[in-house]
């Protein structure tokens, strides 16, 4: 059987639609269920193309841990992958998923974390800031912002020309590049495969 992963996301989506193209052709792991909080999200079009199921859960219902593991467990859910999800992860998800929630941040951990710093406002403060260098932090998730354990972290260098659209330029570019194969790695350690595959 393969692993089903479930990707929550509340905007574009395109680390959604990379994710879904990467494991298209794979024998163990599949995107089997694409969420967003918000309806009018355009990754849920992207889901629609890719022709992944999806499902709309608004901000009031995530707090019903009832009405959500019914419906993770509805799709036979093993993982759980955040790409661009605003919403905090409640506690009884933490508990529900052990080790298999993991979120994708667009900066260099501890720096340029927490409430509020999500998209684009993460860009504009490292420009602020005259960083030299920028990245993405894959993490466990825990009870806390942009908080949990560190998986890895891949960096850029930020030119001091650099808007924040170069820098948001840069950083999709890594995301795209490490982030299903992270993935693949932590969903590897879960569930050893025999042959290696996947
Ligand atoms: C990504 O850059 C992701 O790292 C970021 O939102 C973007 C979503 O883009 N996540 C956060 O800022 C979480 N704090 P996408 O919808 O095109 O994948």
């Amino acid at each position: 059987m393969k692993k089903r992963i479930a990707i929550l996301a509340s905007g574009s989506g395109s680390n959604a639609e990379n994710i879904v193209r990467y494991f298209s052709g794979s024998e163990n792991i599949e995107v089997a269920l694409i969420i967003s909080n918000k309806s009018n999200a355009y990754v849920l079009e992207r889901a629609r193309l890719l022709k992944v199921p999806a499902l709309v859960i608004p901000k009031e219902e995530f707090s019903d841990s009832d009405l959500v593991l019914a419906k993770l467990r509805a799709y036979q859910i093993d993982f759980i992958v955040l790409a661009g999800f605003l919403l905090h992860i409640p506690d009884y998800l933490i508990q529900a998923y052990p080790g298999a929630i993991i979120n994708i941040h667009p900066a260099l951990l501890p720096r340029f974390g927490g409430k509020g710093m999500y998209g684009d406002h993460v860009h504009k403060a490292v420009v602020a800031a005259r960083e030299k260098e920028s990245g993405i932090t894959v993490h466990y998730v825990n009870e806390l912002y942009d908080a949990g354990t560190i998986i890895r972290q891949e960096k850029c260098r930020v030119d001091p020309s650099d808007t924040y659209m170069d820098v948001a330029h840069k950083v999709h570019e890594l995301e795209y590049r490490f982030y299903p194969r992270i993935i693949e790695d932590v969903m590897k350690q879960l569930w050893p495969l025999e042959n290696g595959k996947s």
